[in-house]
């Protein structure tokens, strides 16, 4: 075995130990590491049924909570439910410092489509539905998910949040989050019960929440992009590829390693099914950009952020 062959399997070997640093979330003693996991791919394809290979997920959830993941992104309308059956077989008893963050306000369609989900009673199933599927009495955080999956859509979002707000009293929810929001939304929100997280589209080239992340950074709410690596559009662009070649990675890791710069409350989810993957976006953390990166990457998005 040559040396640079020896030197390779152990940068391989080697884990990340600080995943990105940490953050808590605004009223709640939760802190959690800033590179954490979406667990929307571990369902069949569609995130429909269940995934070909089930030890294969289970081994991903396994290798990132070994790995000091200890924020997991998931809901019960993965599947519809597989996704947090295999999280409950692969992790549960649950580590103490797991944060489980988990969304409602959808259901799916017998022909796999997303559909709103924000009455009343299907927000009452919806929570009891996850308790039971992740073995929980009650859940961490859960993100009332409204408007549109590309970009928001305006509208009162008071009656389905006073529905979570009254499942917060009850006991069965701990904090509460929002997901596809616009800023109205959340200050209308934040008028019914304390927020500690916004979930909407973000990503480097997908950059209309520029000035969302900024106000949020100011109040100490955690913003924590979907799609972060694109999603069922993986990003794809030559100045992602140069930065990756000229730090020898991928243009994945240098996507999420623009994200941990771009804001302290940035929080990271992307999602995979495969361990390799995983260990790869774990690395991401340990990625130095330097200014002539970062800027060129602003740039992908439509030019330098505004301060
Ligand atoms: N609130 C919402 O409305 C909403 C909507 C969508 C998603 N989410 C949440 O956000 C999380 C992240 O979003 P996402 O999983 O849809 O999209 P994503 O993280 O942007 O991308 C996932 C895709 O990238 C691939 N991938 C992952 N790591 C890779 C790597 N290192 N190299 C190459 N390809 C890689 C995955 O395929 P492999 O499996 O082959 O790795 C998968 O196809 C989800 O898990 C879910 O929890 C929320």
């Amino acid at each position: 075995m040559t040396e640079q062959m020896t030197e390779q399997m152990t940068e391989q070997m080697t884990k990340p130990t600080n995943l990105g640093g940490s953050f808590t979330l605004p009223g709640a003693a939760m802190t959690v590491n800033r590179m954490g996991y979406g667990a929307m791919q571990l369902a069949g394809p569609q995130v429909w049924g269940p995934p070909r290979d089930v030890n294969g997920a289970i081994a991903v959830l396994r290798e990132a909570v070994a790995s000091g993941v200890n924020h997991i992104d998931t809901s019960d309308f993965y599947g519809p439910h597989v996704t947090n059956q295999i999280i409950k077989q692969a992790l549960h008893p649950y580590p103490d410092d797991l944060v489980i963050v988990t969304k409602v306000g959808a259901r799916r369609g017998e022909d796999k489509s997303w559909l709103h989900a924000l009455s009343r009673q299907e927000l009452i199933d919806a929570v009891h539905d996850n308790l039971r599927n992740l073995g929980l009495d009650a859940l961490d955080v859960v993100n009332l998910r409204v408007g549109g999956i590309m970009a928001p859509s305006e509208g009162s979002i008071e009656a389905p949040l006073t529905v979570l707000a009254e499942l917060k009293r009850q006991g069965l929810i701990r904090h509460v989050g929002m997901s596809n929001v616009s800023p109205q939304q959340l200050a209308e929100a934040q008028a019914i019960t304390e927020i500690v997280c916004v979930q909407n589209m973000y990503n480097v080239a997908n950059r209309n929440d520029d000035g969302f992340i900024d106000d949020l950074t100011k109040q100490g709410i955690a913003y924590v992009p979907f799609f972060p690596l694109g999603g069922f559009t993986p990003l794809q662009s030559s100045t992602l590829d140069a930065a990756a070649a000229s730090l020898e990675v991928t243009p994945m890791q240098v996507a999420l390693a623009w994200l941990l710069q771009r804001s302290p409350n940035i929080l990271l989810i992307p999602g995979t099914s495969t361990v390799q993957h995983l260990r790869e976006n774990l690395n991401a953390v340990t990625l130095d950009l330097t200014p002539e990166m970062i800027a060129n990457l602003d740039s992908l998005g439509g030019g330098p952020r505004q301060a």
